[in-house]
This record gives C-alpha cells, structure tokens and sequence, in this order.
C-alpha cells in the first residue's frame, strides 16, 4: 500500500481502467468526500455548538428528526446537486425524489441515508452516512421516482462513511472494497484498508435482543441455537448499522434484523441501507438477504421500502438462510 494515497488520487487511478471516462464518477466521489468531512466535522463538535437533539418534525418513516439528521441531508445535498453528474437523489429523509436543476444534470443517481444511527447522536456514539449510486438507463428529460427502483445488482457504486473514534470512508465500484480514514491534520481521506475481505466465518452476532418477544419462531430458535453452539459467540450491537456492520466486516459476524411479529418488513430500507451494504459486503466476499433472498436480487417497488435484512461473513449467512428456510416449512413465516 502506498503512503499517503488519498481518495482522489485513488479514484483517479481507478478511472484509468476507463480511457472514455469523463471523470464524472471521480467528481462524484470528491464531492461525496467533501461533505463527509463536513458532516464528521459537525459531529466531531456537536457538544460543543447547538446541534444536539431533535427538530421537534417526524420524517416520511414516522421517525423523529434529529438535528444532525437534517444537517446531514441539507450538506450532501447542497454539495452534490450542482455537481454537474447527477440526474437525482433520493434521501431516506426526504418523502419524494430531489430533483436536478437541468443545467447541472448528469447520468448518475445517487441514494443516501445522511445521518444513520441518529439514536446515537446525543450519547456520543459512532453514527454513519450510507450511499449508493446507480446509473440511469439511458437520458432522460426528467427524473422520475421508478428511475431509482433497480435492484441492488445494479449499484455502479455503494459505501458508507462511519464518524467513529475515527471517520473512515468505505465503498467499492464493483472491484473490491476500500477504506480510507481521514487524517484529521491534513484534511484529506487516505488509504488505510486496501481490498478489505471478509472473513467467511465470525464468532460475533449483532441483534436488538429487546424486540425479542415479538420475534417469529424460526429467529428465536435461530438465535438460541447460536448461543447453544459450542463454538463461543459474543453479542454486539451498537444501534448503528454501519458500527455494526463495519465491525463485523473487519472481524467477521453476522447482523440481523429480522422480520417480526410488529414490523413485517422488519426496520431497515432496502434502498438506503440494505442494498449498499450488501454491494459492500458480497464485494468484500460475505453475503446479505432477507432470509429467503439475496439482497441484491430484489426489485423494489417503492422509494422507502423496508426489507428484514440478515448481513455478514458468508458463511454465517449461507447457515443462517438455510435455517430460516427449512424453519419456515415447520412454523411458517420467514425471518
Ligand atoms: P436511522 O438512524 O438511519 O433511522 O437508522 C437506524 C437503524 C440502524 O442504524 C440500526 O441498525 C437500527 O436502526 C437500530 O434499530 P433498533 O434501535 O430498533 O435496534
Ligand atoms: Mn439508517
Ligand atoms: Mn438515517
């Protein structure tokens, strides 16, 4: 690995794969790197400046908005949509589709959840910004919401941005996964986790324990039998998806987030959240699906769909989908 490779020279190496590229993705990411660092800042010093709680609205999910999560929205959006590469964005914060001005528009989408893991914010807790970017079929006047409904196998792009003990950048083009870390001093985003894989194997398991009352059969025994198992596991979850997905990318584990007997789609978005981290995770040699199917195979019908979502070392999940399926024919419902 070569000292000192910040993100943009990285992607720019990258683009030279591509002799046609007009450097718009390259743009695209720089531009995504400038509001993360905008973001990480903000978040670096929200004990310090009023940005700690809630608005006081609710957002098309029903759920409270938090300060940052407004910040966090109104930051990439203001930096990206003059960009010049965009065709439209998609918030999990926002009910409708953001529209491009025409005289800036550009060929890619680009799908965010700006501020993941709110409930963390105010306890000084890791917190993550995901994306993903998709590439629109062919120009187009205007956009339109079902330009945004391709199934995850169609990402041109995902990652995700964690505002840990430190702000790491993470994503992949399709040809692996890399990690950079911003280098506070200097300001930039540098190589620190070249072709990260995943280990196909993990002792740890990441599930809200809380909702289990409400947990369908087949994920009750399924969790029971990982505790059961004489191979030693650990329990970890930090309420924020991309701390619990990172880590367990790093040390290998599974994440769940089942359907239960409340939420029959169980929490989390597919568009925001499912689809970019199992591009991350299959490209980084783990898997992710619903309990039936791979993540990446499904075609959404709607912006703000949400999908059970089983995440992490293959392995894992490959021993975890065929529990949920062959439970299922004794008890019925899925994960
Ligand atoms: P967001 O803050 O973007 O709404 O996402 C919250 C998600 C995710 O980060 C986390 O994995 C999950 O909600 C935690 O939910 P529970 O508190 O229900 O466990
Ligand atoms: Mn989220
Ligand atoms: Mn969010």
């Amino acid at each position: 690995m070569s000292k000192g490779m910040t993100l943009t020279r990285f992607l720019l190496e990258e683009q030279r794969r591509y002799p046609n590229s007009r450097g718009n993705f390259t743009a695209l990411f720089s531009d995504l790197a400038v509001a993360a660092k905008i973001i990480s800042r903000e978040v670096d010093r929200a004990g310090l400046v009023n940005i700690l709680g809630a608005t006081g609205d609710k957002n098309v999910h029903g759920e409270e908005v938090q300060k940052l999560d407004e910040f966090a929205n109104e930051t990439i959006i203001r930096t990206m949509e003059r960009g010049g590469y965009l065709a439209g964005m998609a918030s999990e914060e926002e009910e409708d589709i953001i529209r491009i001005d025409p005289a800036c528009r550009g060929d890619y989408l680009l799908l965010f959840d700006p501020l993941d893991g709110s409930s963390n914010i105010d306890v000084n807790i890791s917190v993550g910004t995901i994306f993903s970017v998709l590439r629109l079929d062919g120009p187009r006047a205007e956009t339109a919401p079902g330009d945004f409904l391709k199934c995850g196998a169609r990402q041109a792009a995902a990652g995700y941005v964690l505002y840990g003990s430190s702000t790491m950048f993470v994503y992949t083009t399709g040809f692996g996964v890399h990690g950079f870390t911003l280098d506070p001093g200097v300001g930039e985003f540098l190589l620190s986790h070249e072709n990260i894989r995943m280990p196909d194997k993990g002792r740890i398991y990441s599930i809200n324990e809380g909702n289990s009352r409400r947990w369908t059969e087949a994920t009750s025994r399924y969790i029971a039998r990982l505790k059961a198992n004489e191979k030693d596991c650990s329990a970890r979850y930090v309420g924020s998806l991309v701390a619990d997905f990172h880590r367990n990318l790093l040390k290998g584990g599974i994440f769940l987030y089942p359907a239960d007997k409340k939420s029959t789609n169980g929490k989390l978005r597919l568009l925001y959240e499912a689809n970019p981290l199992a591009f991350v995770a299959e490209q980084a040699g783990g898997r992710a699906s619903n309990g039936e199917t791979r993540i990446l195979d499904i075609t959404p019908s709607e912006l703000h769909q949400r999908t059970p979502l089983i995440i992490g070392s293959r392995l894992d999940v490959l021993e975890a989908e065929a529990f949920f399926k062959e439970t299922a024919g004794e008890t019925g419902p899925k994960a």
